[in-house]
């Protein structure tokens, strides 16, 4: 593990940092229940994963959400960030390559962000599960960054960067001393985490190199075979993914609410994408459309999508 992070994230990391988890959720959930006490406030993306906010209100701290706009390209605005700031903030949620927007936060956002939690004193929790997954520019951790392994947080697993999702496996990199009593929180809730998933772990981080560029030339090719085919459908306006799989198009022109649209789509034509609300309050106005899937079926699904959208008769770019 360590040798596979100073290889793809150039930073140092010791065992004792490193705590290993049946997939990626139990590391916020409990790494949450760990560092949060009531009344703290939580910095979050929305739209983002919607674990980040649930946990945070279920310790009963304050989730407070930073709205990520797609004339931003979906990234974090540092002012906007800054102006969320107060006394109370205990921790900031990065999530960078992003679910559900495909956004990626750049060198100089991640150096602004890192500089303004040294400067506010704030804990940062990096979700960085769609490390492998990105297209036109490098993934860039917040922990590259001078004072920031002391103050984060960073969730890794292996479901989609080697494709091993129901394998459940994850990690945290994160300070020695909150790594014990994470570990004491792992054993006594999930036990350990399976052997022979460890093992599987270990040969993909030895040797998946070469299977994950093949995954993500692969993705790439689905990535551009979508954005031709959304650019096809009158209504539909899309910010192009930097990372991750999932397109987050504007559907704002249909009328319908997100949930309205998404349902109309399952039922019409057999398509299951998600609404943006899935991913919080601002994600109203958008879709999220998973890549995951082969060409073939990718293809038939924007088929019916077009004919069944073409129906509602409301687009009008
Ligand atoms: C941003 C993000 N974090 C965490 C997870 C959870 O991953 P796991 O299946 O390894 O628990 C997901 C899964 O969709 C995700 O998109």
């Amino acid at each position: 593990m360590c040798v596979y992070l100073r290889r793809t994230r150039g930073i140092e990391v010791f065992p004792e940092e490193v705590v290993i988890t049946p997939g990626a959720k139990p590391v916020i959930f409990l790494s949450f229940l760990l560092l949060l006490e009531e009344g703290d406030e939580v910095i979050y993306p929305d739209p983002g994963f919607p674990a980040y906010r649930s946990i945070v209100e279920f310790i009963g701290a304050q989730a407070v959400p930073l709205r990520l706009r797609e004339e931003n390209d979906f990234r974090i605005d540092i002012d906007e960030l800054k102006s969320l700031i107060t006394s109370k903030t205990k921790m900031i949620v990065i999530n960078s390559p992003h679910n559900p927007t495909g956004s990626v936060l750049t060198k100089e956002d991640m150096e602004a962000i890192a500089r303004l939690a040294r400067e506010e004193d704030l804990l940062v929790f990096t979700d960085e599960v769609y490390s492998e997954i990105v297209y036109d520019q490098e993934h860039v951790s917040i922990l590259q960054f001078p004072g920031m392994k002391e103050r984060t947080v960073m969730l890794d697993a292996f479901s989609k960067s080697f494709a091993m999702t129901g394998w459940r496996l994850g990690y945290a990199v994160l300070p020695e001393e909150w790594a014990k009593p994470l570990s004491l929180l792992v054993t006594n809730s999930n036990s350990c985490t399976c052997t022979f998933t460890q093992i599987a772990g270990v040969e993909a981080l030895l040797n998946g190199e070469e299977s994950v560029r093949a995954m993500v030339r692969e993705f790439r090719r689905r990535r551009e075979f979508m954005e031709k085919r959304m650019a096809q459908i009158e209504g539909i306006k899309i910010a192009k993914p930097q990372g991750a799989f999932y397109f987050f198009p504007n559907i704002a022109s249909f009328g319908l609410s997100s949930k309205e649209l998404a349902d109309y789509l399952l039922e019409e034509s057999g398509v299951a994408v998600l609404p943006g609300t899935a991913f919080g309050g601002y994600g109203e106005g958008y879709l999220r459309i998973s890549f995951a899937n082969s060409l073939e079926k990718l293809a038939r699904a924007m088929d019916k999508m077009e004919e069944t959208l073409s129906k509602l008769g409301r687009g009008g770019k």
